[in-house]
Formats: structure tokens, C-alpha cells, sequence
């Protein structure tokens, strides 16, 4: 299903709701509202209201398709109403290197491969299979287009905004609704826009510039907005580079990030009385994307694009941020970030004193370069740079190096214009094109579990555990041409500013600073083609599901509420600190189990730590006063039709969409989730699952409780938008108290509380 750009339906709509707000709007507010269902009905209140709008597309990865494509078949259609496509990327083990590792995924995952194939085909799905790539580079390289609007099923989709779309990160419930045709429904997001001044030079690259901003805004400081960029200094910044920044607005919390298709610079130009260089300037202005867009053989798209960038594809004069950042890119040093947390800010000068102060292993045992982030072409190229010259030197890497290309068309060009043998020559081994280390699925050998080390990568995300499920792995990340530089030295003190190398010779050297075409000069090399365009009717398809199958299961629906309020509730676990949904739901080994709810729920939040002994998934079971693992406690109180709640602290469920990390509490008895804030996507997902997603009026309330008390809900017949919840919470002791709870449940979501899940509600809705 193609999906069309009608640039002259979003400008009506936009025309509409600009009458009625009458005010500049901001580029992502034109983008989103242009997309509105019923414009001239809907209230546009950054932060406030809710919007229902009608992406342009999905897309979805093979680890979160099939919970989404389990749900979508539950629905009853029969077919999707809204161009989807599915990328088989996560689901792939480093162990070997490319071929063999996917010949072996292909092997192991031969029954998901094929339910996802035929659901596929039979429901009109575009199905991008194992080895074409990544889905945000593949998104890029073909869909993406300035003005989109995009959801995809995992939270790094937002690297789409590099070409000028809003692309954004959603639990597979939500992509649900889209693909039958139901509007989607987000909280108007605030804006945050980021000014970039002065140009990338040398060392520094796209990636400091979110490594910067995430030290500057932290992981929680994005939530509830988009991030839009703009300023003299975008012109600095390729169209991948500019993915890349996108893309990791999902360590900053962001809804998602987004450049303008022209640059700030001709709004500048003209503001100093230079309308003559403006002129000269828009002629070539955001060159970057149209080359891009020229060179991935989508003329027609750029053509459209130049004609409307000026009344959809960059913000109004004097629009408003709700606050603006300012970087100067001549001035930012190449940071490497971590370990730990993406927002730990260091320079690359200073990591190696700032480590051994905290006792982080300083040796370097594997460098990764690639991953859905950092795999363009500019970026291997970059890296090749470097290698080149510790070629010219005879020196190789002093540890393992591993190279993940984003998309076939990547590897296959970098294979044809010597880059790739440049890595391998350095020691560099090409994976598969898939995510790999980047989300746990590797088969690490050099360093056995709990044992302390560090990586260098230039992937995006650096959790405890995410790369190789070891919770003492000290991850860092930086970009791809750091990570090749660092792996020559082998240390975290090395500076390839100011340090020098030892050639094979004995001689000293300092290494150039990087450099790499953008873009290849002979044009992309497409590669092996692995797409399978679904059939004009697949309706007569079977999609198979095995009641025997481990990693499939047919959804039981869940329970509807039953009216009552939801008194003495045992609290499961009280959560302390970080808790992402890699703590709630893990990914590596548990990937395998993503299609089957009761399986995978054995994961539950077995990452996170439990208050009351600082231990991770060892618990109390309050009805036996046994220890116990917490998925097996969640399973004993339903055994005994008991619900229960979870106590959280911050940004509750920050990472990634899975909304397995929603599902699994629902699937095991899980009735609340309280908490003193909440990330956007998972609050969404708990909400879409019938649980309550509530938030301490008081964050200080958070200490009142004790992992032994019960919590009860009260009055939850008048349950509406805005209203507190009164809870009450019983100690040991017998004495009460209570406490206010808040919510950002609407009318519609407050229904699907009441019918037991989002999806029981749309059911209900197609019957009637
Ligand atoms: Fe895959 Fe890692 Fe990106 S898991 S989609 S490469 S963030």
C-alpha cells in the first residue's frame, strides 16, 4: 500500500486549525495538526489536550510486530487500513558475524519468520525480511519524507525527523488502532526547540550534539516534548547526522525530534537585512535532504517537498518554543557518554581521570560501531578514515571490534567502495545488518557474566545490561569515529585530541581528525533485495499459530472491570530508583518470547530493585511471608484472584515502547501502577491495557509506604478526566492513611479502564 504525500490536504487542514488558534505555530505543531482528525472540532493545547490525528503510515519491528499482529487479528479485520510495513531486525544473535549469524536467526526463528510473513501478506503488510536492515535506517532510505507523520512500534523512531518527518515512537496497542483505521490519540506535546549556531569541524560530530543535550536536559527532560532544532549551524549537519540526533531524543525522554526541510538560516539572513545571501542560500537551502532524497532515487519526493517547505516544512516567524537551548557547534568537543546512563556527561579529554575516580575498568574490551544510530554511509565512512590510517601505521585494534551496518544497501556499498575492508583490516568484524549488541542479542565470549568491563559504542542506549545482559558491563557511547580511534589505544584515557599512537615501527603518531563523503559518490549499491510486497488480496491466507508453539500465543482478551472499587490490594514490589522497561521487561534471551504473553511474563521486572533489600527480582510475598522471584510472587497472588499494585519512583518505564512491560503486570494480576512520574510511551501502554497509571499528587507520599501495606482505590465509579483518586494505605500496624493520586487518563481511555483493555473497547466498537 503506497503511502501518498497530499501536501494540499495537510495545508487545508492546517488552514483550519490556524484560523482558529491564530497564532505562528511551530514546525512539529504544523506537522501534527495538519494531521488532525476533525481540525475544526479538536482543542490544540500544548500539554493540556489530547489530539487525534491520522498518521501517514507504521511501522513496526519483528520484536514488538508480533504481540501487535496478535492484537490486530484479535480485532476481527481483514486487513490494515493504513500503510504498514514490519523489519525484521531485532531478532538476530551476534555470535559468529554476518552470514552465519543470519543463517542461524533465520534457523531459530523460523516460526515467528513465517507467522510474520503470512500475517503479512495476508493482511496487507509490507515485510521487510531478516538481512535488509534496521528499521530506521530502512524507513529512512524509503519511506520517510518531509511532513510525515509516522508511528512506529519502537522507541528509536524518531530517527525518521532527520529527514523532516515526525516520527514517533508507540506501543504496538496504538499501532493498532492506526492500522484500523481509528485515529490515534497523543497528549499535544510541548515544544523545546534547540538553536544550533556556528559548524560541526573536526573531531565533532552530530552525535556530541545529543550527547550534549542529554547532558543538558538529562533522561527525563524531553518527556512530553518534541524536540525541534533549527539555527544557522543545522546547515553543518548531514541528513543521517541529523537522523542520528533524532534518533537518540529517545534517551532525553523527547515525544520525538524533528528538523526543519529548510533551515533557520534564511529566517536569519533575512532578520540581519541579508536578503540577497537569503536568496542565494534558499536556492541551495537544506541541500542536505534534497541530496539525500536525490540520491535514494525519490526526485519526485524532494520536487514536492521544495514546493511546500515554506508553509508546512518550517516553523512561522515568531513561533513559540515552551523554552529554547542554544548550541554552538564550533565550540562542542567530542563527548563519549555513560557508563550506565546516556545523560552522564564527559569530553573525551577527561574520561580516562573520571574513571578511575570511580572505579570503572579503563581497559577497553570491545569497540562497536553501527546500529540503527550511527550506520550511514558518512558514518562508516568516517570511521574508515581513522582505520585507514592505522593501516598506513600496520597497527589494529587492541580489542574487539565489531561493525553492525544499518541496512543492506549500507553494507552492500561499503563493501563496493573499500570502507568495509578497511574496518576488517583494522580487525573490524561486520555483523549482520540487524540491531545486535545494541539490544542484548549477543553471544558474548570474552568476559563471563558479573564480571566487570568496559565497551565503547556508538549505538544510543547504555542501561545496565542492554548490550550484553551483564549488569557490569560500563558502556559508553559516542560516535562511530571515537569508538575506531578508541579501540586502537584500547584504554578510556586516550584522546585521539592530543594523544599520540605507537606505530608498528616504534614511531609516534598522532591520528587526523576524521573525515568521510556524506553521501557515496557513485550512488547507493541497493543490494540483495528482502522485500515482500503482500499480495492485492491475501484473503484466503491462514496464519498459523501453534497452541503448542513456546514463542507464539493467540491473546485471551482481559477482564472487563467489574464496577467495584479495588480495595486491600498487597503491593508486589516497591520499586527504588531507575526502573526503564528494560528493568520491567528485559529484552536478550527473553526476545525469543515476545509473541507469547504468559511466557515472556516470567521476566517481569525482574531488573528492578526492590526497595526493602536493594535486590533485584527477591521479593516478599506478603500472604506467606516467603522470598521469592517476582514473577512467581505475581503468579501466586493471582492463583489466588488477588490484584495487586507496584509502587515506582521516576520516570517509571523510561527506554523503549515494548509494551510487554505493560502487558506482563496485566497478564499476572496487576491492577495499578503508582508511581511519582511516568515516561509517555509506557504510561500509554499501561493505560491501553486496562491498567490504572497513577502518579503521587505528593512524590514525598512515596516514603509513606511500605512494601507489607495494602493499597485500596477508592470510588472509582466517578473516575474522570482530571479528578484525583483517593487511595488509601493500610499499615501493618492497622492505622490508615490517605493519600491523592493523580492520572492523565481522557474520556476514551478512562473506557478503556472500564472494558478491561483499549482493545476490548475497539471489539466492542467494530460489533456495534
Ligand atoms: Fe535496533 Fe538498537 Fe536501533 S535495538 S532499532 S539498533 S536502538
Amino acid at each position: 500500500m503506497r503511502c501518498l504525500i497530499d501536501y494540499e490536504k495537510l495545508i487545508q487542514n492546517l488552514e483550519i486549525v490556524r484560523k482558529r488558534l491564530n497564532r505562528p505555530l511551530t514546525l512539529s505543531e504544523k506537522i501534527l495538526y495538519s494531521h488532525a482528525d476533525e481540525p475544526d472540532k479538536q482543542s490544540f493545547e500544548r500539554g493540556k489536550s489530547y489530539l487525534r490525528l491520522r498518521p501517514d503510515r507504521v511501522a513496526m519491528q519483528d520484536a514488538t510486530a508480533q504481540m501487535a499482529v496478535l492484537q490486530f487479528i484479535s480485532s476481527g479485520l481483514p486487513k490494515v487500513l493504513c500503510p504498514t510495513t514490519i523489519h525484521c531486525d531485532h531478532l538476530i544473535e551476534a555470535q559468529l558475524g554476518g552470514e552465519k549469524d543470519m543463517q542461524r536467526a533465520k534457523d531459530i526463528n523460523k516460526e515467528v519468520y513465517n507467522f510474520l510473513a503470512t500475517a503479512c501478506a495476508k493482511y496487507s503488510i509490507g515485510f521487510w525480511k531478516p538481512g535488509s536492515g534496521i528499521i530506521h535506517q530502512i524507513i529512512l532510505e524509503n519511506y520517510a519524507f518531509p511532513g510525515l507523520l509516522l508511528i512506529g512500534t519502537d522507541s528509536h523512531t524518531p530517527n525518521g525527523g532527520g529527514l523532516g518527518g515526525l516520527c514517533i515512537g508507540v506501543g504496538g496497542a496504538d499501532a493498532v488502532d492506526v492500522m484500523a483505521n481509528m485515529p490515534w490519540e497523543v497528549k499535544c506535546p510541548k515544544v523545546i526547540g534547540v538553536r544550533l549556531l556556528g559548524q560541526l569541524n573536526e573531531w565533532s560530530s552530530p552525535k556530541d550534539i545529543i550527547l550534549a543535550l542529554a547532558g543538558i536536559l538529562t533522561v527525563q527532560g524531553g518527556t512530553g516534548a518534541i524536540i525541534e532544532y533549527f539555527g544557522p549551524g543545522v546547515e553543518s549537519i548531514s541528513c543521517t547526522g541529523m537522523g542520528t540526533i533524532c534518533n537518540m531524543g529517545a534517551e532525553i525522554g523527547a515525544t520525538t525530534s524533528i528538523f526543519p526541510y529548510n533551515s533557520r538560516m534564511k529566517e536569519y539572513l533575512n532578520a540581519t537585512k541579508r536578503e540577497d545571501v537569503a536568496e542565494l542560500a534558499d536556492k541551495y537551502y537544506n541541500s542536505r535532504m534534497k541530496e539525500y532524497l536525490n540520491a535514494t532515487k525519490r526526485e519526485d519526493v524532494a520536487k514536492l517537498a521544495d514546493k511546500y517547505k515554506d508553509i508546512l516544512l518550517i516553523a512561522d516567524e515568531g513561533a513559540r518554543y515552551d523554552r529554547v537551548i542554544s548550541i554552538n557547534l564550533s565550540e562542542l568537543e567530542p563527548h563519549i557518554n555513560g557508563p550506565f546512563t546516556p545523560d552522564r556527561v564527559h569530553m573525551i579529554g577527561q574520561l580516562g581521570k573520571e574513571a578511575v575516580k570511580n572505579g570503572w575498568p579503563t581497559e577497553i574490551r570491545v569497540g562497536l560501531i553501527g546500529s540503527c544510530t550511527n550506520s550511514s554511509y558518512e558514518d562508516m565512512a568516517r570511521a574508515a578514515s581513522i582505520a585507514q590510517q592505522a593501516i598506513d601505521k600496520g597497527i589494529k585494534a587492541k580489542c574487539e571490534f565489531v561493525v553492525t551496518p544499518g541496512s543492506n544497501q549500507i553494507r552492500a556499498t561499503i563493501e563496493r567502495d573499500g570502507v568495509a575492508d578497511k574496518l576488517r583490516a583494522i580487525g573490524g568484524v561486520l555483523l549482520a545488518n540487524a540491531c545486535g549488541p545494541c539490544i542484548g542479542q549477543w553471544d558474548r565470549k570474552d568476559v563471563k557474566n558479573n564480571e566487570k568491563n568496559t565497551i565503547v559504542c556508538s549505538y544510543n542506549r547504555n542501561f545496565p545490561g542492554r548490550n550484553d545482559g551483564n549488569p557490569l558491563t560500563h558502556a559508553f557511547v559516542t560516535s562511530p569515529e571515537l569508538v575506531t580511534a578508541m579501540v586502537l589505544a584500547g584504554d578510556l584515557h586516550f584522546n585521539p585530541l592530543t594523544d599520540s599512537l605507537t606505530a608498528a615501527d616504534g614511531s609516534k603518531f598522532k591520528l587526523q581528525s576524521p573525515h568521510g563523503d556524506t553521501l557515496p559518490a557513485n550512488g547507493f549499491d541497493a543490494g540483495v533485495d528482502n522485500y515482500q510486497e503482500p499480495p492485492q488480496d491475501g484473503s484466503s491466507l491462514v496464519v498459523d499459530v501453534d497452541p503448542k508453539s513456546d514463542r507464539l500465543q493467540l491473546l485471551e482478551p482481559f477482564q472487563s472491570w467489574d464496577g467495584q472499587d479495588l480495595t486491600d490490594m498487597p503491593i508486589l514490589m516497591k520499586i527504588k530508583g531507575k526502573c526503564t522497561t528494560d528493568h520491567i521487561s528485559p529484552a536478550g534471551v527473553w526476545l525469543k518470547y515476545r509473541g507469547h504473553l504468559d511466557n515472556i511474563s516470567n521476566n517481569m521486572l525482574i531488573g528492578a530493585i526492590n526497595e526493602e533489600n536493594g535486590e533485584a527480582n527477591n521479593i516478599q510475598n506478603t500472604m506467606t511471608n516467603q522470598q521469592g522471584k517476582v514473577p512467581d510472587t505475581a503468579r501466586y497472588y493471582q492463583s489466588k484472584n488477588i490484584p495487586w499494585v507496584v509502587i515506582g519512583d521516576q520516570n517509571y518505564g523510561e527506554g523503549s515502547s515494548r509494551e510487554h512491560a505493560a502487558l506482563e503486570p496485566r497478564h499476572l494480576g496487576g491492577r495499578a501502577i503508582i508511581v511519582k512520574s511516568f515516561a509517555r510511551i509506557h504510561e500509554t501502554n499501561l493505560k491501553k491495557q486496562g491498567l490504572l497509571a497513577l502518579t503521587f499528587d505528593n512524590p514525598d507520599d512515596y516514603n509513606k509506604i511500605k512494601p507489607s501495606d495494602r493499597i485500596s482505590l477508592i470510588d472509582l465509579k466517578s473516575f474522570a478526566p482530571d479528578k484525583q483518586i483517593e487511595c488509601h494505605v493500610k499499615h501493618l500496624n492497622g492505622e490508615t492513611e490517605t493519600i491523592k493520586l493523580n492520572h492523565t487518563f481522557n474520556e476514551a481511555q478512562i473506557e478503556w479502564f472500564k472494558a478491561g483493555s483499549a482493545l476490548n473497547a475497539m471489539r466492542t466498537y467494530f460489533a456495534s
